[in-house]
């Protein structure tokens, strides 16, 4: 394994249902990098986060964080590795019975060892970091899309994990508040140092954030292209190119 990987996957093939949706995937998470999944839709991208963080069990190849098997890890010490990831589900919405404070504490009153006071702090701090100081005591219902989807953020980033997986975080979003969830998950990254594991299909946001960007192709089957989005651009495999000159509108 490289010494700078963080989470490593190898010769990783994906099923779900018993349908193979990807084989022979290799690659690295880095220290402090952004890395994109990208590819069409159903190409299985979601399907790789979930056996990313250990949720579902590769039929072949394996996930290594350190040099830790995710499958052949026992439950205190997958709960520990877990632990160490934020994840933002695809579908991943706040509890709506819940304050927004609530929703972000609710994993620090699970896995962190604080009083009740210390928890409350840590969830306002998380808030803030996202630019919600002031929706702590607001039910979910009365945000817009894009706070909701910041107060998501800062429910993944509540125990401070140093590796972060946002799927499609800017879905349904319109361009300025896609953009300004952008800055937020670069800053991330710039100040707390985090690694982010980002699953997007928006061009501007790949172009915008992602250092490397790895392509699922769903006819072939397995990952064609690994590197920076704008080299990508220009000297990538014809479907990677042609995917991200897309109809989005490419760099901007
Ligand atoms: N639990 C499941 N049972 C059966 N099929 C599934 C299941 N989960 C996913 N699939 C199928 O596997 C394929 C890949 O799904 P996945 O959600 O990983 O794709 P994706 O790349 O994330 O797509 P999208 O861009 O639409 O989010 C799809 O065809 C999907 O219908
Ligand atoms: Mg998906």
């Amino acid at each position: 394994m490289s010494e700078q990987a963080l989470l490593r996957a190898e010769n990783l093939s994906l099923s779900v249902a018993g349908r193979l949706l990807q084989k022979d995937l290799n690659f690295d998470v880095r220290p402090g990098e952004i890395l994109a999944l990208m590819g069409g839709s159903g190409c299985g991208k979601s399907t790789l986060m979930r056996h990313l963080v250990g949720l579902q069990q590769p039929v072949c190849g394996r996930v290594l964080y350190g040099d830790v098997d995710l499958a052949e890890a026992d439950e205190a010490e997958l709960a520990r590795i877990r632990s160490h990831f934020g994840v933002m589900f695809q579908s991943g919405a706040l509890w709506s019975s819940m304050t927004v404070g609530e929703n972000v504490m609710l994993p620090l009153t699970e896995f962190a060892d604080l009083d009740e006071e210390a928890v409350e702090q840590v969830a306002r701090f998380k808030l803030a970091l996202v630019g919600l100081d002031g929706a702590f005591d607001e039910m979910p219902s009365s945000l817009s899309g894009g706070m909701k989807k910041r107060a998501a953020i800062a429910r993944a980033m509540a125990l401070d994990p140093p590796l972060l997986f946002l799927d499609e975080p800017s879905a349904g979003l319109d361009p300025l508040t896609s953009a300004r969830l952008d800055d937020l998950i670069v800053n991330l990254r710039d100040h707390l140092g985090t690694s982010i594991v980002l699953v997007t299909h928006e061009l501007s946001s790949i172009f915008a954030v992602a250092d490397r960007a790895l392509f699922l192709d769903a006819k072939e089957r397995t990952m064609t292209a690994l590197d920076a989005p704008r080299r990508l651009l220009e000297t990538g495999p014809e479907a990677v190119r042609e995917f991200l000159r897309g109809r989005e509108g490419g760099p901007r």
